[in-house]
This record gives structure tokens, sequence and C-alpha cells, in this order.
């Protein structure tokens, strides 16, 4: 029989082991050529339902289903030697009862071999959490800005800068107590993420939140510059593939009409290869 010498993966123990060691590096990324272009240089990946904004231009990650973050986790998994693979449980799919997130949530594990799964909320959540951790399923909280509550809080705005920023801090303390490993803190302000990093012993992931969280998370094609038409000022651009991508289009398209592409040496011949 022969030894695999598969390179280890990172686990959920091993993201919450990392708090107060150094920073934790995670983007959101949904296809396998990316997954294997980014898993030397992140500790995990996220499947997020962005995946129905991002690849789907969908309004919002409301119509996400089941199916998508299966065939998106499933693309990634085949993408991933090390890091640490992470699926979104999608709208609709964990709120109702602890059972029906088991369901859903230990069918994301078995289907896409990820290795936890991430859902959003906090206190309302915590029975959830409580209920998925205690039966072998690892969880990522997430926390602040919930997107897929975005009727409630009336659009993508920043939360916790007044009262609200009691309620977090609530909802940090009680995902933790519930046996989230980790949690991402999206969109509030930069004390607030450090006073909740300070405060609890899993490690935060900040997404617009502070650069004093545990960890950093984006989203691949923000970071990369996909969107002309879509800046938040949490996202720092490191390239702008988008213009790129467009300025390429318009020279295919050029160059076929003109007929200077195929060139002599794009083509076949009767002999050689
Ligand atoms: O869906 C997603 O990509 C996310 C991250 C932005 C944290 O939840």
């Amino acid at each position: 029989m022969s030894v695999s010498k598969k390179t280890k993966s990172l686990t959920p123990p091993d993201i919450t082991e990392l708090k107060g060691e150094r920073p934790i590096v995670s983007l959101a990324a949904y296809t396998t050529p990316v997954a294997r272009m980014i898993d030397e240089h992140m500790d995990f990946v996220l499947v997020g339902d962005s995946v129905g904004m991002v690849m789907h231009g969908m309004p919002s990650t409301l119509g996400v289903t089941m199916d998508m973050m299966i065939m998106h986790g499933k693309a990634v998994r085949r993408g991933l030697q090390k890091a640490l693979l992470v699926v979104d449980m999608p709208f609709g799919s964990y709120e109702q009862s602890p059972q029906q997130a088991f369901e859903n949530a230990s069918r994301l594990l078995r289907e896409t071999e990820c290795g936890a799964v991430k859902l959003e909320g906090g206190q309302a959540m915590a029975e959830t959490i409580h209920y998925l951790t205690q039966r072998s399923i690892p969880v990522m909280a997430h926390i602040g800005l919930t997107p897929q509550a975005v009727n409630i809080f009336g659009g993508y705005k920043t939360q916790g800068r007044q009262e609200d920023a009691n309620r977090i801090i609530a909802d940090a303390d009680a995902v933790q107590k519930a046996g989230a490993f980790s949690v991402v803190c999206e969109k509030i302000p930069d004390p607030l993420a450090r006073k909740i990093t300070r405060q609890i012993e899993i490690p935060t992931i900040g997404i617009g939140a502070s650069a004093d969280c545990d960890g950093q998370i984006l989203v691949m094609d923000d970071m990369l510059g996909m969107f002309t038409d879509f800046k938040p000022k949490f996202v720092k651009r490191y390239g702008s593939l988008g213009e790129q991508v467009a300025y390429i289009a318009e020279t295919y398209a050029k160059e076929v009409r003109e007929r200077s592409f195929p060139a002599p040496e794009h083509v076949y011949d009767y002999a050689g290869d």
C-alpha cells in the first residue's frame, strides 16, 4: 500500500490556536483554479454565500441555495490541500430549528468535505451553534453586518455605532459560549472590533472591522478589482483585473474582426502537431 504524501490541512482547532500567535489570513473564493492559486497563502478559504452576488449576479445573498453552496464547495475542495475549507450555510437552511441546521450542515460536510460551516447571527443562533458543535460540526459564527439580514437592517449599513454596540458584544460572547471556533466581524467600528477581539478567546476575523482583529477576510473578486462599480471602503483593490479583462476582450474582438487572429502559429497544417 502506498502512503500518500498529502499535505495536512489546517483544522478548526488550528485556527483557534492561532489567536495571539499571528494574524489569520483568509479569502472568500468559489472555483477550483482560484483555490489552487491561493491555497498555500491562506489559513482558511471560505465558500461564502457572496457567491450568489459575485458569480451569479444575484441582487443579494438571499436567493442562494444549498445546491449552489455544495457545487462551489466541491469545486474549492478540489483546489485545496493546506487551507481549511469553510462553507457558508445559505439563508433559510438553518434558522428554523437546530435540527434543520444539523440536517443541512451535515450535508455540507458530507458532500463538500469542508472542515467547518459558517452561519450568520449572534445570540439568536447560540442554541443552534451549541447543537451543531455538540454533534461534531465545527461552526464559524458571523456577527455585525450579517448580509442575510439586509432587509431587517434596511441596507448594508455599518452596525454597532450606537446602542447596538452592546448587542454586538453580547453576540460575540454568546457565539463563543455556544462553541464557535472563530467569529467573522463584518462592518463594525474599529474600536468595537478591537474591544471584542480583546474580550473573547476565539479568533475574530475582520471584514470592514479592525487591523487588530485576529485575522482578516476579503472576497477574492473584490480584492482583484473585478468590479468597477462596487468599492466599499473596507475593500482594498490589490489589482484591476476587471479593467484588464475588458481590455483583453476588446483586443481579441478587434483582432478577430480584422482577421489577425488566429495567426499562422495558432492554426494546424496537414502535418506536425
Ligand atoms: O459570503 C461571504 O463571502 C462572507 C464573507 C464576506 C465573510 O460571508
